[in-house]
């Protein structure tokens, strides 16, 4: 911080106003806090996600302890807040519906308070992406400390990972020898400890993102839960942090247009879920960086994946980090990397993991011998939509990669569950599944199901994958050839709300196409009689989200939370 920039927290406690100063001050004397805690140290806020309802969180009310020491050890003023915390395996709808109320209450809570640096205890899928987007509406120097993944699980000699329930639940439907308490057995195996999912899903993907972005200390993102070294990192940024504040080191001289491109690649090197796209470019949104679903294409489809942990490939986080972690795979990545960008521990990408060694080869790869040559997300383009949808290529079957099929059309969840397995519903291998209604605003709220199980009737014909098309998100441990993000979904009129069983539907991802062969002149007609269906709230948040949010292409934000307001407040309160 220049000599001349007074802190932020100054207004609050030595303004011009001996009475408002006065006001600030006293209240918070009842913690117990001494004279020289107000005369210049640097408050840091810690934003806490930790919540009883948010199991992989559950950790983060001991790391917060563990910062604090941090920042009292660097001179500065610890502040822990909560906010709204968002559990990914226990909310209904879907947590995604509430990612844009968790940011707002972020944003606001600080921007309200006399902080000067602000610390993101994140974990479970949204609480990452939901924390990061408030705080970038406010530009202060932030640094996130993310929870750390679950140990690996071990269910009867097998090593299990998050998201291996589901296998779990098919054996029992073929195997009635697999009783309930089979399952309460296998559910302790698989959470084993602390920590969020503990495959590269959605969770590790977003740690894995603020690292790339240059938000957390260098080495960070990959450590499990349980690991002492993540209590050492948490304090350790804990007093980074107050230097930041002295630094002015904000997010915006970090987040620049080419560290959302480093996040862009290093995804495709970890093979990153699916659901990056739709939360970096809310986050790029917020500070003004004008990321297109395009980019995610042009930086990340073309890049080898490098890591051989599932979904995509065999291990789990733990043997991640005993391989040397992310360090190691964006040191290989370099030469694809914007090499000169600043992270939060003031130096750059480059020098940060020049040094990273690899402890275990087949765990992490080189550019010279991937696990796959290519990976990535492909920007599928076509009047099925106009706006954009996207395939995760490297968890798709090669030979679906090119199909033609007929639809078979469901136009909500509940229509798909009550005739899937149907005896009697026309549908073959080489069909293709179009799921409408569960979008932004059509569920609402985006929820992973794009995804969808094959009809049981072909499963046991042997059939593995099928295409499959919605306006939805897919979990980032699932896979199949998969088209998800629509846009613009089928509840705003998009052409998916057109799709007719029977129609012929043209996947061509080499040449990102996706064709509903239809003609235009029908699909006038077929619009002109559409009926868009009732909102499916008409009070309170889900009202507020469904008239506001943004399509899937755009990041699902809320319209008028895009941008930043800064830290600046003008008015008091007496
Ligand atoms: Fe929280 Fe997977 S359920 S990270």
């Amino acid at each position: 911080m220049s000599e001349k920039k007074k802190l932020r927290s100054s207004e609050w406690f030595n303004s011009d106003n001996k009475k408002m100063n006065f006001v600030h001050r006293s209240w918070l004397r009842n913690q117990g806090y001494p004279d020289d805690y107000f005369e210049g140290k640097p408050v840091i806020g810690i934003c806490n996600t930790w919540s009883d309802l948010t199991p992989c969180n559950g950790h983060l009310r001991q790391f917060a302890e563990v910062v604090k020491r941090g920042i009292l050890e660097a001179g500065g003023f610890p502040m822990e807040f909560p906010v709204m915390s968002l559990g990914e395996t226990i909310m209904k709808p879907t947590t995604m519906l509430f990612r844009n109320l968790a940011s707002m209450d972020t944003e606001e809570s600080i921007r309200a308070n006399p902080l000067d640096g602000i610390v993101l205890l994140t974990g479970c899928d949204k609480t990452t992406p939901s924390t990061l987007m408030g705080a970038c509406s406010v530009d202060l120097p932030t640094i996130v400390v993310p929870g750390g993944p679950m140990l690996s699980g071990r269910f009867r000699g097998e090593k299990i990972g998050s998201g291996s329930m589901n296998w779990m639940v098919k054996e029992k439907q073929s195997n009635e020898a697999f009783t309930d308490a089979d399952f309460r057995e296998a559910e302790v195996c698989l959470a084993r400890s602390i920590g969020h999912c503990n495959t590269m899903g959605t969770a590790s993907t977003m740690a894995t993102m603020v690292e790339a972005l240059g938000l957390t200390l260098p080495g960070f993102s990959s450590i499990p839960a349980a690991d002492s070294r993540k209590k050492m990192y948490a304090q350790l940024s804990g007093r980074r942090i107050v230097e930041m504040v002295k630094e002015d080191l904000t997010l915006s001289k970090i987040l620049t247009r080419k560290a959302f491109e480093n996040a862009i690649v290093t995804n495709s090197g970890v093979g990153g879920s699916t659901n990056l796209i739709i939360h970096l470019t809310a986050i790029a949104g917020r500070m003004g960086v004008d990321l297109k679903l395009e980019d995610f294409d042009i930086h990340g489809s073309k890049i080898p994946l490098l890591v051989n942990l599932k979904p995509s490939g065999k291990y789990l986080m733990e043997d991640f980090y005993y391989a040397g972690g992310l360090p190691v795979v964006l040191k290989n990545l370099m030469p694809l990397l914007h090499k000169d960008v600043i992270t939060v521990n003031g130096t750059t990408m480059a020098e940060n993991y020049k040094d990273a060694i690899c402890y275990e080869e087949d765990v992490i790869r080189t550019l010279d011998d991937p696990l796959k040559n290519e990976a990535g997300i492909a920007v599928l383009k076509g009047n099925l939509c106009e706006n954009g949808s996207v395939i995760k290529p490297s968890a798709a079957s090669l030979h679906l990669m090119k199909h033609r099929g007929k639809a078979v059309v469901f136009e909500t969840m509940e229509d798909y569950h009550s005739r899937i397995d149907d005896p009697d519903l026309d549908i073959d291998k080489d069909s293709v599944i179009v799921l409408k209604g569960v979008g932004p605003k059509g569920y609402p709220g985006m929820p992973e199901v794009g995804n969808v199980d094959l009809p049981e009737k072909l499963i046991r014909q042997g059939v593995k994958d099928m295409v499959r098309i919605s306006d939805g998100r897919m979990s980032g441990t699932a896979g199949g050839t998969v088209v998800l993000h629509v846009s613009p979904e089928s509840t705003v009129g998009g052409t998916l709300a057109l799709v007719e069983n029977g129609d012929m539907i043209e996947l061509d991802v080499e040449n990102r196409k996706l064709h509903l062969d239809v003609s235009d002149e029908e699909l006038v007609r077929r619009k002109k009689v559409w009926v868009a269906p009732e909102p499916m709230a008409k009070r309170g948040y889900v009202k507020l989200y469904i008239d506001h949010v943004e399509q899937a292409d755009k990041g699902a934000d809320l319209d008028f939370l895009v941008g930043g307001s800064g830290s600046k407040v003008e008015r008091d309160s007496h």
